[in-house]
């Protein structure tokens, strides 16, 4: 059993977690991600480690209601236990050796890019970033990533703070402006990341994504969370989920997201009418 030590709203829907796991938290890397199940009959869903503390024996982990299973999450509170809580699991992301980059992050991706954007600004890389929001309610981790970059540009989409429109906009004025950056890391919705990647690929600047499909045992033993990179097979849970954004393809990853839809719809629906019988 792994003990929720905070619980924390950063935005409607979005809540913060700091659970008690030493194991994990004793080998996290940036961009590795751990897969819970929050009671016995429950499914297991993976999440970003979004930070850690090896002395203190914790890790956060920050996420947004969006089905079950991160409703039944977000009803647990401080001093509550989850069931499971495995990891660290996929490839840390490579960090090291990088002089110039540009983190680019989109609605809850900002969560996982926030371990990135501390671990390149420690070793005393030069990180410009880019956050982009529906609306300004929706924006996280504001002032925790402000104190740690050069530059930071805010992007909400119907323009109630920072610049109206989308991450991507910034991304290209920068490049245009002649901005060089070894890398760009981009971590958002799929969409986002097949923009970023079209656009960097014209200026050729090199670009990681962290790619987020459904994930199943996250060990590398089913297949579920496979995309395919430059033709060939890979699989997230254990070669990534960091890829090449000019190579993974983005298409198919967006249908096989998709592939459950009814079945997470229909028991949604399902949980609400019991919720409402229960008065929950
Ligand atoms: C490596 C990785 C890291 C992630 N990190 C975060 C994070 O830090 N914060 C966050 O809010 N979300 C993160 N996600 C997405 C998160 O796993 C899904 O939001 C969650 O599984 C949804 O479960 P649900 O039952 O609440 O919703 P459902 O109703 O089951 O699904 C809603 C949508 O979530 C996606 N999804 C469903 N099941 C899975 C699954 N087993 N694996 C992956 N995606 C699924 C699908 O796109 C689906 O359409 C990450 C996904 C991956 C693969
Ligand atoms: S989740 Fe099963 S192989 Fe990746």
């Amino acid at each position: 059993m792994y003990r929720i030590l905070r619980k924390e709203r950063l935005a409607p829907g979005i809540w913060l977690m700091k659970v008690e796991a030493p194991f994990v938290a004793r080998r996290a890397m940036p961009g590795q991600f751990i897969i819970l199940r929050v009671k016995e009959e429950g499914e297991r869903i993976p999440l970003t480690i979004a930070d850690y503390d090896r002395q203190q024996g914790w890790v956060t982990i920050i996420f947004q209601e969006v089905g079950l299973t991160t409703r039944l999450l977000a009803k647990l509170n401080e001093g509550d236990n989850i069931l499971d809580f495995v990891g660290p699991l996929g490839r840390p992301s490579e960090l090291d050796g990088l002089k110039r980059v540009l983190c680019i992050g989109g609605g809850v991706g900002v969560a996982p890019l926030y371990p990135q954007i501390k671990y390149l600004w420690e070793k005393g890389t030069s990180v410009d970033v880019i956050v982009g929001a529906r609306s300004k309610e929706y924006l996280i981790l504001e002032n925790e990533i402000r104190g740690i970059c050069d530059n930071l540009y805010i992007t909400t989409d119907d323009g109630s703070y920072g610049r109206k429109g989308f991450v991507s906009d910034v991304l290209k004025e920068l490049l245009e402006q002649g901005n060089k950056y070894d890398t760009v890391i981009a971590i958002g919705p799929l969409i986002m990341m097949k923009v970023v990647s079209g656009i960097t690929k014209q200026h050729d600047v090199p670009t990681i994504v962290s790619m987020n499909p459904i994930m199943v045992d996250g060990t590398g033993m089913c297949g579920g969370c496979r995309v395919t990179v430059g033709g060939e097979v890979r699989y997230a849970c254990v070669d990534g989920p960091d890829f090449d954004g000019h190579l993974v393809d983005f298409d198919e990853a967006m249908r096989r997201q998709r592939m459950y839809r009814e079945e997470e719809e229909h028991i949604c629906k399902l949980m609400e009418k019991l919720m409402e019988k229960e008065g929950l």
